[in-house]
């Protein structure tokens, strides 16, 4: 149970990457971005929860004519660990066809999402599709090895909450990136 007196930071074990050093990184990934698709139709396809406050920012640091939407998929409930099932939610709405499309995800974790996903947006006929995830999960083995064209971060295989990332819908606020002490979700 939540407790709504709590102070969320509270919950935290280990800031791994503060705000201003999410902030730089989002404007160098925007920079790359906007050099890769001068001149072409991009849109920004983001999924839905976790990647809202990225892609807010990331559209914000590309500096070349654009689109966004997003799309919804929810793959792990409230638990620590992926279900292995993806349910696409929400489909997008902007046209795609013919289209280039970045695929913006808060992370790349067994990569189930990001494949499920864009196999959702070929159905589109866009002209291309690329992956942009802000952290990318150091693993050992993953069910979908996939390749991500733009990523931020390299982090250890620990969960992870803030800057969009959730545990149980909640740290999606906090500006930062941490670790969550493993009692919050022990205890649950
Ligand atoms: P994948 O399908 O296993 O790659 O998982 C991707 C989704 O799982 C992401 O969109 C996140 O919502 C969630 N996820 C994976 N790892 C973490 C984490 O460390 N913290 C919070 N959410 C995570
Ligand atoms: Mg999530």
């Amino acid at each position: 149970m939540t407790d709504f007196n709590r102070n969320p930071n509270d919950d935290i074990e280990k800031v791994l990457y503060s705000a201003a050093q999410i902030r730089e990184c989002v404007v160098e990934l925007g920079a790359r971005i906007s050099v890769d698709y001068k001149g072409k139709d991009l849109v920004l396809v983001g999924i839905l929860r976790g990647a809202l406050v990225f892609l807010s920012d990331l559209s914000r640091a590309i500096e070349i004519p654009h689109s966004f939407d997003m799309v919804g998929a929810s793959s792990y409930g409230s638990a620590t660990a992926s279900s292995g099932r993806v349910q696409i939610t929400k489909d997008v709405e902007v046209n795609l066809r013919g289209k280039h499309v970045v695929v913006i995800e808060d992370i790349y974790d067994s990569g189930r999402t990001l494949a499920a996903i864009r196999d959702l947006l070929y159905v589109h006929r866009p002209a291309s599709i690329e992956l942009c995830a802000l952290l990318y999960k150091r693993k050992s083995e993953r069910a979908r090895e996939l390749p991500i064209r733009y990523s931020g971060f390299e982090i250890p295989d620990k969960f992870v909450v803030g800057y969009g990332l959730d545990y149980s819908e909640m740290y999606r606020h906090l500006p930062y990136i941490g670790v969550l002490k493993r009692q919050v979700y022990e205890k649950d």
